[in-house]
C-alpha cells in the first residue's frame, strides 16, 4: 500500500460486535472475565484498550514499524525510553532539541545516575567521538526543534548498530508523512503525537515505534508498570488524526516553502531557517532522507531588540501566539521564554538559539493570507 493509503486504512478494521467502521471509544477500565484468568485478551485497561490497540497498530503500520505503544504524551513517551537504561548508562543527544526533552534529561534522569552527553549531532563525527563503552542509546532529533538542524540517520545508525547501541529519534517535526527513521536504521521512533499526527491541537498524546520484539516487550511493561497511558477518546482523536496527515503535511508543506521564501526576501528579516533551501547546511540530508521540507520555520529580524521581536510576535492576527505547532492552525512562538525556557540561557546562546528566535508553525490556511498577516506584524 502507498503512504496515502496507509495513512487512512491503518488499524481501522469494523467493530466486530456491530459493524461500525470507525474505531469505537472503548470507555472502560476493566473486562468483565469469563472465570479467573480466562479473557478475551483485555484484563485491565492501563495494560490493554481496544482503542488504543486499533491505535498502537496504526503506529506501527504508519513509521513503517512491527509495533507501537501509545502514551499519554511526547514526554512520556521519552521517558519510557529513558527507562530502558540504569545508573552508569550513558546517552548521546543534540544539543539543541525540545527544551522538554531537555528538562526530563537534566532535572528527572540525572539524579538516577544516568549520564547525558550533547553534541552537535549535524557532525555525526560529533557522536562517533562522544561514544564510551557505557554508551546505550543515541537520541536525535532531526530536523531540531527550533533551529531545524538536520542529522543523517543512516550515519548515525553506521556508528551504532555494529556498537549495540540502541538508535532512537525524535520525529515529531517531521511526522511519518516526510522521513520514516526505522527504514533509515533506527531502532525506535518516537512522536508527540500532539503535533501533526493529531493535527487539530485538541489532545496531548506520544507514542513510541519499533521492529524488534525484545524492545517492544521491555517497553510495554513500563508502559503498564509506570502507567503513562494515554485513555480511550484520546487514542479515537488520534485515529481520526492519522486519517488526514498526508491532505494536510502536503499543505503545510507548500504553504511552509510560500512563507519561508517570503520571509527570506523580506528586507527586516536577517535569517531564515528552513531545510528546503538550498543553502542551508543540512540541505543535501534533508533532501535525502524526507520527502519534502515541512511547515516549521525560524526566523530573526535585523533588529534583534527585545521590544521589535516581542512587538511582531505580538502583533499577528492569524498566527496564535502560542506553544506547541503541528495543527492545522498557524503559530507563532518565541522559544527563548516558551518552549525553551527551561535550557539555561547561557547554553541556549551558546548553540546558537537567540533571545531573537522566532518559531512558526505554518498551518494549512491561504498562504497569501498568513503572508499578508506576516507582513502586517513585520511592517
Ligand atoms: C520535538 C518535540 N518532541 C517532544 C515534545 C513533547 O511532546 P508532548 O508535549 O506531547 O509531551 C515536543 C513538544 O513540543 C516537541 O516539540
Amino acid at each position: 500500500m502507498k503512504l496515502d493509503t496507509k495513512l487512512i486504512h491503518a488499524g481501522a478494521e469494523p467493530d466486530p460486535s456491530t459493524g461500525a467502521i470507525m474505531t469505537p471509544i472503548f470507555q472502560t477500565s476493566t473486562y468483565v472475565q469469563e472465570a479467573p484468568g480466562k479473557n478475551k485478551g483485555f484484563e485491565y485497561a492501563r495494560s490493554q484498550n481496544p482503542t488504543r490497540k486499533a491505535l498502537e497498530e496504526a503506529f506501527a503500520i504508519i513509521e513503517n514499524g512491527k509495533f507501537g505503544l501509545a502514551f499519554s504524551s511526547g514526554v512520556a513517551a521519552t521517558d519510557a525510553v529513558i527507562k530502558l537504561l540504569g545508573p552508569g548508562d550513558e546517552v548521546i543527544c543534540a544539543n539543541d532539541m525540545y527544551g522538554g526533552s531537555y528538562r526530563l534529561f537534566t532535572k528527572v534522569f540525572e539524579k538516577f545516575g544516568i549520564k547525558f552527553l550533547y553534541v552537535d549531532t549535524t557532525d555525526t563525527r560529533n557522536i562517533a567521538n562522544a561514544v564510551t563503552a557505557n554508551t546505550k542509546l543515541v537520541w536525535l532529533e532531526t530536523p531540531t526543534n527550533p533551529l531545524m538542524n538536520i542529522t543523517d540517520i543512516a550515519a548515525v545508525a553506521a556508528i551504532t548498530q555494529p556498537q549495540n547501541i540502541l538508535l532512537a529519534v525524535d520525529n515529531t517535526f517531521a511526522s511519518p508523512y516526510l522521513q520514516n527513521p526505522l527504514d533509515l536504521g533506527a531502532d525506535i521512533v518516537m512522536h508527540s503525537a500532539t503535533k501533526y499526527l493529531g493535527g487539530h491541537s485538541d489532545v496531548i498524546h506520544g507514542c513510541l515505534m519499533m521492529n524488534d520484539a525484545d524492545l517492544r516487550e521491555k517497553l510495554y511493561f513500563i508502559q503498564k508498570s509506570c502507567g503513562a497511558v494515554p485513555g480511550p477518546m484520546d487514542c479515537f482523536l488520534i485515529l481520526r488524526g492519522i486519517k488526514t496527515l498526508g491532505v494536510r503535511m502536503k499543505a503545510h508543506c507548500e504553504n511552509g516553502a510560500k512563507i519561508a521564501h517570503w520571509l527570506r526576501s523580506h528586507p527586516k528579516v536577517a535569517k531564515v531557517y528552513w531545510p528546503g533551501f538550498e543553502d542551508h547546511p543540512g540541505y543535501a540530508v534533508a533532501k535525502k532522507q524526507m520527502r519534502d521540507f515541512g511547515g516549521m520555520i525560524s526566523f530573526v529580524l535585523k533588529d534583534e531588540g527585545e521590544s521589535e521581536t516581542k512587538r511582531v510576535l505580538s502583533s499577528t492576527k492569524l498566527f496564535a501566539l502560542a506553544e506547541s505547532l503541528g495543527g492545522v492552525e498557524s503559530l507563532i512562538n518565541h522559544p527563548a521564554t516558551m518552549t525553551h525556557a527551561s535550557i539555561p540561557r547561557e547554553e541556549r546562546i551558546k548553540n546558537g538559539l537567540s533571545d531573537s528566535l522566532i518559531r512558526l508553525s505554518v498551518g494549512i490556511e491561504d498562504a497569501d493570507d498568513l503572508i499578508e498577516d506576516l507582513k502586517n506584524a513585520i511592517g
